[in-house]
């Protein structure tokens, strides 16, 4: 019997994966230097205001300016998957950092393209403008720069200019971010389209507005939690 990886492969191809491998490597290191003195933080924000989320204290604040935080690959990967499936046209992200998600949604938006032909973007929005550089910089790199627009600012203005039918949004955010996301989005998000929400299982109290919205059996989603990694919420507008 022969041995059997552990995950799938990437469905990138080399010169986008080449960029994306890099920079997931990178956040995954930013993390682990990061982590000892951020737990001290977040313990100290915990016992003051009840809260473990750093992206709410000017601590958090100061040391995520700069920080990857990027979408684990298998869950990236998923999200490259489900566009391809649904034959994306348009997608929405809600936080591109560096773009290392962008990365694989502008793939699927090319292969989805390259498969039935037509037009079709990735509409990235992030509020640090270095990150937004960088973005730019990472998606050209990957040869990826032509099905993406990153827009610079508060997703709560960048978002409200969309045109329909939205096919597949990811909402890979600060916590508190997370419901206003959705909620400028939802009204432009085809019956059928997909949003996949990163870590509601660990942030399933920070969350629980946005998990009461898409949760909601009378609301306009469906919606399923998949365990594993922080967890993420997957919910399909009806
Ligand atoms: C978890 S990171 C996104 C990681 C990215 N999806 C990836 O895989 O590389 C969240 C990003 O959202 C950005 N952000 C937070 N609040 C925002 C807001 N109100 N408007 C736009 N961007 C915001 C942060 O600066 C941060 O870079």
């Amino acid at each position: 019997m022969t041995d059997t990886a552990k995950f799938a492969d990437s469905p990138l191809d080399p010169r986008a994966r080449a960029v994306a491998d890099e920079l997931h490597a990178r956040s995954r290191r930013q993390i682990a230097r990061g982590a000892l003195p951020m737990l001290g933080k977040m313990i100290r924000t915990r016992v003051r205001d009840g809260s473990w989320d750093p992206t709410e204290t000017d601590d958090g604040k100061r040391w995520l300016a700069d920080k990857l935080v990027a979408l684990d690959p298998s869950k990236a990967a998923l999200c490259y998957l489900l566009c391809r499936s649904l034959g994306a046209r348009r997608v929405v992200e809600a936080g591109t950092s560096f773009g290392v998600s962008t990365i694989y949604l502008a793939s699927a938006i090319r292969d989805n393209l390259a498969a039935s032909g037509g037009s079709g973007e990735v509409i990235g929005t992030e509020h640090e403008p270095a990150k937004v550089a960088a973005a730019r910089q990472n998606l050209d790199s990957a040869g990826l720069g032509e099905f993406v627009d990153i827009r610079e600012g508060d997703l709560r203005e960048t978002l409200l200019a969309l045109d329909e039918p939205v096919d597949f949004m990811l909402i890979d955010i600060w916590i508190p971010m997370a419901l206003p996301a959705l909620e400028v989005v939802a009204d432009r998000l085809r019956p059928g389209a997909l949003v996949v929400c990163d870590n509601v299982v660990s942030g399933r109290r920070e969350y629980r507005d946005y998990l009461r919205y898409v949760r909601d059996p009378h609301g306009l989603f469906q919606s399923v939690t998949v365990p594993g990694q922080g967890g993420l919420e997957i919910s399909m507008r009806r």
